[in-house]
């Protein structure tokens, strides 16, 4: 194993937002990494979520990263890993993501429980920290959930914790990733459980302007814009898909998938969404 894949050079802090990880890219100019989401593990491999077996698709997603993505430098995992938030869930979790070949972070989505994860979700290559610094990037993870609470808001700690960062490493580009949509999704019923403060967010986004892309979990579709040269992004869960642009709650039968990065030198983001079958 590359000394670059374990986590070394950890700049230790009290919390996870104090917390900086440093990591030398594979391939000079670009850093490469997968997100994964909305993975809905339970405590057993017997329960199902609308039918899906989470456990049976999140190990063909994992498959299809190995199999497909190449080297990659991080991997990001952002929320809902668990539907449950069981401790059984997370040590399942665990085992898994310690499969790849590169360190996983992590932010909590509104299924997960920060305390039991933070316990629990663990191994050689998985991480907590919030600040990643990587070639010419900064790699932020926002907290946006409430305890007990479907919607989301970043608490104004997070928002301050964020400017801090992007203040200090106005040098670098810049990618923030939550779990709540940063940007309406168009399904109206995903976006009343979203982000209470999205405006709040965005406005102190636009405050810095080495911001080039923010990226989502928890609306289970994929979606990519371009506003103000900063690419939005949301990606398929790693399990069920919810339908686009719908009024009410409803299934897509979309297959599971992840999303590539590869974040450039020059502040550009290319991207693409990977679809699995299940088997
Ligand atoms: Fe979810």
């Amino acid at each position: 194993m590359n000394i670059n894949r374990q986590l070394t050079g950890n700049h230790m802090g009290n919390t996870h937002e104090e917390q900086i990880q440093c990591l030398q890219p594979l391939e000079p100019g670009v850093v490469q990494l997968v997100q994964i989401t909305d993975c809905h593990i339970f405590a057993t491999a017997d329960e199902k979520l609308r039918g899906v077996d989470t456990r049976l698709s999140f190990e063909a997603v994992k498959k299809g990263v190995i199999n497909n993505a190449g080297g990659l430098d991080l991997l990001l995992a952002t929320g809902d890993l668990a539907e449950d938030g069981s401790a059984d869930a997370y040590r399942y979790l665990a085992a898994q993501f310690d499969d790849f070949d590169a360190p996983t972070f992590w932010l909590p989505g509104n299924h997960d429980d920060s305390e039991t994860m933070t316990q629990h979700f663990v191994g050689q290559r998985i991480s907590a920290t919030r600040q990643i610094l990587a070639g010419d990037w900064l790699i932020l993870l926002l907290d946006s959930t409430i305890a007990g609470e479907v919607y989301g808001r970043v608490a104004d700690t997070q928002l301050d914790f964020m400017a801090a960062a992007l203040n200090q490493y106005a040098h670098k580009h810049a990618l923030v990733c939550l779990h709540h949509q940063a940007q309406q999704s168009g399904s109206e019923w995903i976006d009343e459980k979203g982000l209470r403060d999205d405006q709040q967010l965005r406005a102190r986004l636009a405050l810095h302007d080495n911001v080039r892309a923010v990226l989502w979990g928890h609306v289970h579709q994929e979606a990519r814009q371009t506003i103000g040269g900063v690419e939005w992004m949301s990606t398929p869960s790693s399990c069920i898909q919810f339908k686009p642009n719908s009024k009410e709650f409803a299934l897509s039968d979309e297959a599971p998938g992840y999303r590539h990065l590869r974040l450039k030198a020059d502040g550009s983001v290319e991207t693409a969404v990977h679809r699995i079958d299940r088997e």
